[in-house]
């Protein structure tokens, strides 16, 4: 009786330590007051969220996508919020030379740059891979060269900020599944490539880091008209995915997970493979 009691209090110890260690750290938001915020696919989604909440928080923000006319509407409400400053500039992030355009204008704008969130993606079909191998091409540049550019133009800004690079990628930049082909190798080069980065910045005493944020589900439209009627999984709310992003640049964690599937889905991957591919397969639902 005694042993159990001792048990079940030392579970419940290491529990409470568990569940602190998973709530992941927190900050406080006056930090964001005036810091100069680069966001990319700012004109819906998460991005959008993240640039609604730099706002609230007395930011200075550029952000970016290619329709200027809803930037415009965002950078609107951003004022309305209490951002100390908010501009947009238009770029395709397929074009060649717009990532370094679009960096050198934030700079400019903001006279520097603390935090630069990487986040836009092309738009990609969500279905089995037709061989169109010229769309991947192209993806390739949006979702992850284009990255690489900003970043590497970014660096020497936010080496004199002590600033930071946030990765928003995906829980399929770890996992493969049906009907994703192309973005998914484009989240698998990012992890990939981001992470090198990391260890690289550090042997060099760099004064920057990188967040690389794991995400799932997120229920954005773009995201929701896609997997519609093809799995009826949870999605998590796009303003709280945005909040965890900010956190994991602010709080300088190298990665992030969110909702709270992302990390274990990442963990237990490997361990059964036969019993992993079952239940991905049964998430969808598909006639040949
Ligand atoms: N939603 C999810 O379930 C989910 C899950 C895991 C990870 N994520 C990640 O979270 C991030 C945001 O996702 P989201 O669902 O918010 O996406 P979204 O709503 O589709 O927004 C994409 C953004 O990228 C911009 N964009 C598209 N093509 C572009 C181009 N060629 N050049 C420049 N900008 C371009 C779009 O604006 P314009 O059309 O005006 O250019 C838009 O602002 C992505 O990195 C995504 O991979 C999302
Ligand atoms: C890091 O920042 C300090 C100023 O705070 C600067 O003197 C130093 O050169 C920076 N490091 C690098 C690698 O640029
Ligand atoms: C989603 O749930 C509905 C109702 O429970 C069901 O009819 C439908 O087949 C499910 N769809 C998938 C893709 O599992």
């Amino acid at each position: 009786m005694r042993r159990s009691l001792k048990l079940f209090v030392l579970g419940s110890i290491t529990a409470a330590l568990l569940a602190l260690y998973l709530r992941g750290p927190t900050f406080n938001a006056e930090s964001l007051k005036g810091s100069r915020v680069l966001v990319t696919g700012a004109s819906t989604g998460i991005g959008e969220q993240v640039a609604y909440h730099l706002a609230k928080a007395g930011a200075q923000i550029v952000i970016t996508a290619r329709r200027g006319n809803v930037l415009e509407q965002v950078v609107k409400k951003c004022m309305t919020m209490g951002a100390q400053k908010a501009v947009y500039i238009p770029a395709d992030m397929s074009e060649a030379s717009d990532p370094e355009k679009v960096v050198r204008f934030a700079v400019e704008q903001l006279g520097g740059l603390d935090y630069l969130v990487l986040n836009h993606i092309g738009p990609s079909p969500f279905a089995m891979w037709d061989g169109d191998v010229e769309h991947t091409r192209w993806l390739m540049q949006v979702n992850f060269l284009s990255y690489l550019q900003m970043a590497w133009k970014a660096i020497p800004t936010l080496e004199q900020s002590k600033g930071s690079i946030i990765v928003v990628s995906s829980v399929l930049g770890k996992m493969c599944t049906p009907f994703v082909g192309p973005y998914t190798a484009t989240k698998f080069a990012l992890n990939g490539f981001f992470g090198t980065m990391q260890h690289e910045l550090a042997m060099k005493k760099s004064n920057v880091t990188v967040s690389i944020c794991i995400l799932g589900l997120i229920d954005t439209d773009s995201a929701m008209e896609k997997v519609r009627g093809y799995t009826n999984m949870t999605a998590y709310p796009a303003s709280e995915a945005a909040w965890q992003i900010i956190t994991a640049g602010v709080t300088r964690q190298p990665e992030i997970f969110y909702p709270w599937y992302a990390y274990y889905s990442g963990l237990f991957k490997d361990w059964f493979p036969f019993f992993r591919d079952m239940v991905i397969r049964g998430f969808y639902h598909y006639e040949p």
